[in-house]
């Protein structure tokens, strides 16, 4: 068997969080990464028949049965870039349990948004089978932009696609928006996967965002594009602007390119 820490799946994860965190986007114990691991790939590095222990998941998770994921333990500092924080899981077969086949050594369990994650993923996956990975951290301008803009799906997008070229190329589907909400709970989790059948961005507004991606490297990509959209928000809004990226201007782009975007986002 192959040494775990070799493993790309636990790699992925472990590089995943030294980006976000470098990034400032994980102060303390703040963000969490789930990403689905195929069993074939992780029976070349841990025996995954052996079940450590169960952890009740609290709600109906079976469109995820058999499935197996690597995600980030609660209270975990992404600052520490450790594999001690992190373990496999597969989800029984009714859906209702999530069984420990790798790692949360110590008694530790899954991060307190396990419901907003696996409720996510359950929708992502109707949209694009392919889908991998939901992720979640504090993006300091995100997080500033929402106090300051109108939490309406259309006027943000718009701006973010405003203030950055490359938003409407990286994000066309937008950005959904929740208000703020009490974090870690199934109604927040309800909330995020609902909003997740028609965005890979998913704003909680005040907290932080969510992001899906087939990959680890494109969700965090994705949240890169935001944040540094909210960034040029956050230095320009408040002062008097000589020049902007026009609905002309994006329409000429999103057609040079030929990528399909919410076109009723526009104008
Ligand atoms: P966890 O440490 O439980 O993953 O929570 C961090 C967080 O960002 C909560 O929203
Ligand atoms: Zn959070």
């Amino acid at each position: 068997m192959k040494d775990i820490y070799s493993a790309p799946f636990a790699l992925g994860m472990i590089n995943a969080e030294r980006r976000m965190d470098s990034k400032g986007w994980c102060e303390r114990n703040s963000g969490n990464i789930s990403c689905l691991v195929a069993e074939e790939e992780a029976r070349e590095y841990i025996d995954t028949s052996k079940i450590i222990r169960t952890i009740p998941i609290g709600f109906d998770a079976s469109p995820l049965a058999e499935r197996l994921l690597i995600v980030t333990a609660s209270g975990s500092y992404f600052s520490n870039h450790s594999f001690d924080d992190l373990g496999i899981i597969r989800i029984s077969a009714d859906g209702k349990t999530a069984e420990v086949i790798w790692g949360f050594e110590g008694g530790k369990r899954f991060t307190s948004e396990l419901p907003a994650h696996l409720m996510s993923h359950i929708e992502r996956l109707k949209v694009d089978p392919e889908n991998r990975v939901i992720t979640h951290c504090h993006p300091t301008n995100l997080m500033a932009m929402s106090f300051l803009h109108e939490l309406d799906e259309k006027a943000f997008t718009r701006t973010l696609w405003g203030t950055c070229t490359e938003g409407i190329m990286v994000f066309p589907d937008g950005v959904g928006i929740l208000p703020w909400m009490v974090c870690g709970t199934e109604d927040i989790g309800r909330a995020t996967a609902e909003k997740m059948k028609q965005y890979r961005i998913v704003v909680w507004a005040m907290h932080g965002i969510y992001a899906a991606g087939r990959t680890l490297n494109e969700a965090v990509g994705l949240i890169d594009t935001v944040e540094k959209a909210a960034q040029i928000y956050m230095l320009t809004s408040s002062l008097p602007h000589k020049n902007c990226i026009s609905d002309e201007n994006l329409i000429s782009l999103a057609d040079h390119i030929g990528v399909s975007y919410r076109k009723d986002f526009l104008g």
